[in-house]
């Protein structure tokens, strides 16, 4: 992924799903081709295959299964996420936590493929653990501020700043991003200054009245 970036974290919002999730992700391309942004999507895993296929900008996985590929049915092996066409996965996102031990033996197998890797992190302590796992990129995003009103580079910029430290510290490979209520140009570039190389954000987009205007608005904090 180029950084600085924003990455679209889709859910399993109503309004991006099958046919509603290729169509913000053609607008997300569409801005990203348009301003040269960095603009990353993370659809369900019913909609990687179609959206690698049809947009020619990253799409990354919102979860993969610490399981081998093989007779797992229901599991989701990141071998699937690559055969799909994903760059990455988002692995413990506060929806969705993983087990440490789990995150020990799935972030090596990522970086084995090379699927690229942001591991979620609810606080300070979390972001450390999971930096010391070696993935590309650590986001930290507090829970209680998630599809909130007020960003997270507003509401705790100690946080961001803090992670930003302690992960440098326990391992400079590590690059950080934030998230959690991030809907405005001037919330990433917030996010930029307190030393993160870009946010994760779901519902100022895929929820937005006007998804290609919140988008490009967000883009512009990217400059
Ligand atoms: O993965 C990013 C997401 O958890 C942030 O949600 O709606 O506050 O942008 P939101």
């Amino acid at each position: 992924m180029r950084t600085p970036a924003i990455v679209v974290n889709f859910k399993a919002y109503p309004e991006a799903m099958g046919p509603k999730a290729l169509a913000v992700a053609k607008i997300a391309a569409e801005i990203a081709n348009r301003t040269g942004a960095s603009i990353v999507v993370a659809p369900a895993a019913t909609d990687v295959a179609r959206i690698a296929h049809e947009v020619r900008i990253p799409v990354f996985a919102q979860h993969v299964d610490a399981v081998e590929a093989g007779a797992r049915t229901g599991w989701l092996p990141p071998e699937a996420a690559l055969e799909a066409g994903a760059a990455g996965t988002l692995l413990n996102h506060s929806e969705r936590k993983i087990p440490m031990k789990n995150l020990q033996a799935i972030i090596p197998r990522c970086e084995a493929l090379g699927l690229e890797v942001v591991g979620c992190a609810d606080d300070l302590a979390e972001a450390e653990s999971i930096a010391r796992l070696g993935p590309e990129y650590v986001a930290i995003e507090p829970p209680e501020l998630i599809g909130g009103d007020v960003s997270v580079t507003r509401a705790k910029p100690e946080v961001v700043s803090g992670a930003v430290a302690r992960i440098r510290k326990v391992n400079p490979r590590v690059e950080v991003l934030c998230g959690a209520g991030v809907r405005t140009a001037k919330d990433v570039a917030r996010a930029i200054e307190l030393g993160t190389v870009g946010v994760l954000l779901a519902s100022g987009v895929v929820k937005a009245k006007d998804p290609k205007k919140a988008l490009a608005d967000l883009a512009r904090g990217l400059r």
